[in-house]
């Protein structure tokens, strides 16, 4: 899973339960990030009240809604393919429409309309309450367009209904946008400004599923680490709140022990940390409670200072390991994992060494790891030239992943012989004698079921591994079941 993106997701349908009033079939699939996906299960929300309830069969659909991600070229062909195949439904099912939501909503507006005449609502990320609006003008025969970005929605009002479930596991938003402006980056232009979601309402997600049977939540924003509540409003505009506001204000680490604390049992990840936002504090925080599950996904993109300036990441390759070392000596056994970027702009052989110098100095756990794309608008897109040769890209990505790899084994391997609490998340993909689950580090676990149940925390005795999978036996339930 990236923090965010997991592979084998990409394009699912989702579905909840049916309301028998609901008449409408709704077909909505979502691609990219774990926020698009958190994003769609407000949509299903949204329309739940408005007479839909969801469908997983496309030929049955009366709308499909397409939620869809702009953070590299290739996501975006994915998107105008399968577009392509709703086409073919439309033909037999004159009344279906569609809609796309999204990052590419966002980015290419009403131009969308235009390229792809399949589509009839273009709903960027902040318009979702506006949905049985749009679809009501759509309804009546006309297109539907609504991308105003705000300053304020964080759908913090909106109980998500969970689609395709597996009762474990759940994503909870706390901050929309991102204000950050890295210069490869589509983020800020298609998700606007950083508004971080209101606590309470927070808590009483975390808590409504901790009563539905949940037993990990992961926190999600595209910097969790800038969150910061002040009564509402823009992150940037913080410097204006009043004294009381200020002195009042929540930030990541108090909100993640106000988590914690809530729900003592509940596993708690978050997703994504940025190295200049993430304070020492934080990491004291998750020393302090148990529930917090030892792993950071802090990107890199890249090990050179130059290439770290030319992206507009605020920190050197020198504060980073700062950053490492302090994570390890808090909690030694702190899983970290990165993004990193191959080929950007201008990036020499030197600063590809540099990465790989990175890489060797941090040892993640695990990567996810991309050639750079071009994003039209974003600083890199308009200032700089795509000009790091394609096969050169390709062949950086392949050092940097064949060393990941070798990094990943090393890490998977320091866990053979330990008897580590798994929380138990489904089948096994292999196996459907075994269960999969994952370690607090993160590390996929497989087991014999043996008499266990899905949900529950099981200490598990590392056996044997393959380069990313531990596989083991259950010796008991652990204390926290
Ligand atoms: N802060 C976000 C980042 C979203 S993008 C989060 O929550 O994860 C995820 C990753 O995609 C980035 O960390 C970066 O490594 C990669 N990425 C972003 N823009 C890219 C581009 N133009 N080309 C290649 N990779 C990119
Ligand atoms: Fe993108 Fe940088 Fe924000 S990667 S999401 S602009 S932290």
């Amino acid at each position: 899973m990236e923090k965010t993106i997991d592979e084998s997701k990409q394009g699912t349908s989702l579905v909840l339960d049916t309301k028998t009033k609901n008449s409408r079939k709704l077909y909505i699939e979502s691609y990219g990030c774990a926020m698009n996906f958190a994003d769609s299960e407000v949509v299903a929300s949204i329309l739940s009240e408005d007479g839909f309830s969801t469908t997983q069969e496309l030929n049955e659909a009366d709308l499909v809604l397409v939620n869809t991600c702009s953070i590299r070229d290739k996501a975006e062909q994915t998107i105008r393919k399968r577009l392509t195949e709703y086409n073919k439904v439309k033909k037999t099912r004159p009344h279906l429409k569609v809609g796309v939501l999204g990052c590419m909503a966002e980015r290419l507006k009403d131009k969308l309309l235009d390229e792809e005449k399949i589509v009839d609502m273009v709903v960027g990320p902040d318009a979702y309450k506006d949905l049985p609006n749009l679809i009501k003008e759509v309804d009546s025969g006309r297109d539907a367009v609504n991308v105003i970005l705000s300053k304020d929605e964080t759908y913090g009002d909106i109980s998500p209904v969970r689609l395709n479930t597996n009762g474990v596991t759940a994503f909870v938003s706390i901050t929309r946008g991102c204000d950050n402006m890295c210069t490869f980056c589509v983020v800020p232009f298609t998700r606007g400004r950083e508004r971080s979601r209101d606590p309470q309402s927070i808590l009483e997600e975390v808590n409504e599923l901790w009563a539905n049977g949940f037993k990990e939540i992961t926190l999600l924003g595209q910097n969790v680490d800038s969150y910061l509540w002040y009564g509402g409003g823009l992150k940037k505009d913080f410097e204006k709140a009043s004294d009381m506001q200020k002195a009042t204000a929540v930030d990541f680490s108090d909100l993640l022990e106000k988590v914690a604390l809530a729900q003592p049992k509940m596993r708690i990840r978050f997703s994504t940390s940025n190295p200049q936002d993430m304070t020492l504090d934080v990491i004291r925080t998750m020393a302090k409670y148990k529930n917090i599950c030892n792993h950071i996904h802090l990107p890199v993109q890249s090990g050179s200072n130059r290439i770290l300036k030319a992206m507009n990441r605020l920190h050197t390759i020198e504060e980073y390991f700062e950053l490492i070392d302090n994570i390890r000596k808090i909690i030694p056994n702190c899983a970290i994992s990165q993004d990193i970027i191959a080929g950007f702009p201008t990036e020499t052989e030197e600063d590809h060494q540099d990465t790989l110098r990175a890489l060797n100095y941090v040892k993640y756990d695990f990567g996810y790891m991309y050639m750079y794309s071009e994003r039209p608008g974003t600083m890199a897109g308009r200032k700089m030239e795509d000009d790091v040769p394609d096969a050169t890209k390709k062949r950086r990505l392949s050092e940097i992943i064949a060393l990941q790899r070798s990094h990943c084994k090393i890490r998977t391997e320091a866990h053979l012989g330990t008897v580590q609490e798994v929380l138990i998340e489904g089948p096994s993909k292999k196996s459907p004698h075994e269960w999969m689950g994952r370690n607090e580090q993160s590390t996929v676990v497989v087991f014999p079921k043996e008499q266990y149940q899905v949900g529950d925390f099981v200490n598990v005795q590392m056996n044997s591994c393959t380069s990313a999978t531990l596989i083991g036996k259950a010796v008991g339930y652990s204390e926290n079941n």
